[in-house]
């Protein structure tokens, strides 16, 4: 499609409450026009976790509210929108029914078509809005629900090389800072905490790291980090902190090697492009995993893409630019699409590269 499109993407699969407007210009390039998140930690915080119940909830009451503001910053009504797009999944189901059916109900009301969007390819295509990243590349995506390792050829054409079989690794992190006492989400509590740690106190596993194959596994770090914790009990400030940096030096590891492992699988299939890395999840943000990851792109001369902070968790612009890259090759969908706890991105319907 040739002509400049704006799309409106809703986001609601987890516990972001999101919604923005993003343009798509003729030659590809992207523009984010408005983008509001409203994030749901305090509700969940006193659980030390997501509550489905409860996201689904506040999805409820504040999505309309978000929308209208994400319409009222770009100075804009639902008339000057070519498409609605929303989260059709994967997700928590409650969250992405209120996104998906939201977002039917606009495009029925104003006439517009509807793009049901898979929350992954909106995570695997950002890096196409913030730096025009050219098919193919890889995807490393860490997040507080996914740990997958993707190759992106094309929109809607995927291949994952690797993924969790147990935990994701925002997920794991969650679980050591619970385990330690420290707060949700825990993440930024286990970075800060190792910080002021010894990375060799504790020799912790690096899971399935012997074995070729790209996937991840990271419950029996947390088993081993608990027989840790317990061997040193009562644990004072300085164990935890010591805990947390080997921890955090254990899933630095195991991420960096997969990364080498899956360049280099990339350097062998594509002989002839240069090979970029996009980073996309919560996790991305982890200095400690960032700077491992700017090592193995330089060692492997790879161009390391890493979105925004704001763009890396989840948003409202990630699902509008995908929808606007899905409209903009004609890919719409009917009202009877179905929201969907699971879908696999090497399931999607494949456009054109
Ligand atoms: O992408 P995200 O915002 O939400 C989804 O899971 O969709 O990722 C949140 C996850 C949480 O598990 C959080 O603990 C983790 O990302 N996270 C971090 C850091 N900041 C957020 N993990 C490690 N280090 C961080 N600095
Ligand atoms: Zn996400």
């Amino acid at each position: 499609m040739d002509r400049e499109t704006l799309v409106l993407g809703i986001e609601t699969s987890c516990d972001e409450t999101a919604a923005a407007l993003v343009r798509r210009h003729p030659d590809g390039r992207g523009e984010i026009v408005s983008n509001i998140v409203r994030s749901q930690i305090e509700e969940h915080r006193a659980f030390g976790g997501v509550v489905p119940e409860l996201a689904a909830r506040a999805h409820v009451v504040h999505l309309d509210a978000i929308i209208s503001r994400a319409l009222e910053d770009a100075r804009m009504d639902l008339s000057q929108v070519d498409a609605i797009a929303a989260t059709a999944g994967p997700g928590l189901i409650g969250g992405v029914l209120v996104g998906l059916t939201t977002g039917k109900a606009l495009a029925a009301a104003s006439g517009k078509p509807l793009v049901a969007v898979n929350h992954l390819e909106g995570h695997a295509l950002t890096a196409r809005l913030t730096d025009g990243v050219k098919f193919p590349y890889l995807m490393l995506l860490v997040s507080g629900g996914h740990s997958q390792i993707v190759l992106v050829r094309g929109v809607g054409d995927y291949e994952r090389w690797g993924s969790t079989i147990d935990d994701a690794l925002g997920e794991a992190f969650d679980k050591a800072a619970k385990l330690l006492g420290l707060g949700y989400p825990g993440g930024p509590e286990v970075e800060k905490a190792a910080q002021k740690g010894e990375a060799k106190r504790f020799d912790l596993p690096r899971p399935l790291l012997r074995e070729k194959r790209l996937d991840f596994s990271f419950s029996g770090l947390k088993t081993a980090l608990r027989l840790a914790a317990e061997s040193v009990a009562p644990v004072t400030d300085t164990d935890i902190a010591d805990l947390c940096a080997s921890f955090q030096a254990a899933v630095t590891d195991i991420v960096a090697v997969r990364s080498k492992q899956a360049l280099e699988r990339f350097a062998a299939e594509y002989p002839d492009s240069a090979p970029t890395y996009v980073v996309a999840g919560g996790v991305a943000a982890n200095a400690a995993i960032g700077g491992a990851l700017r090592d193995v792109a330089a060692r492997t001369g790879t161009h390391l893409v890493v979105p925004p902070p704001a763009l890396c968790t989840d948003n409202g612009a990630m699902i509008a630019w995908a929808g606007a890259e899905r409209f903009a090759l004609g890919l719409t969908d009917g009202f009877d699409v179905a929201a969907r706890p699971r879908w696999p991105l090497d399931e999607l319907g494949r456009g054109a590269a």
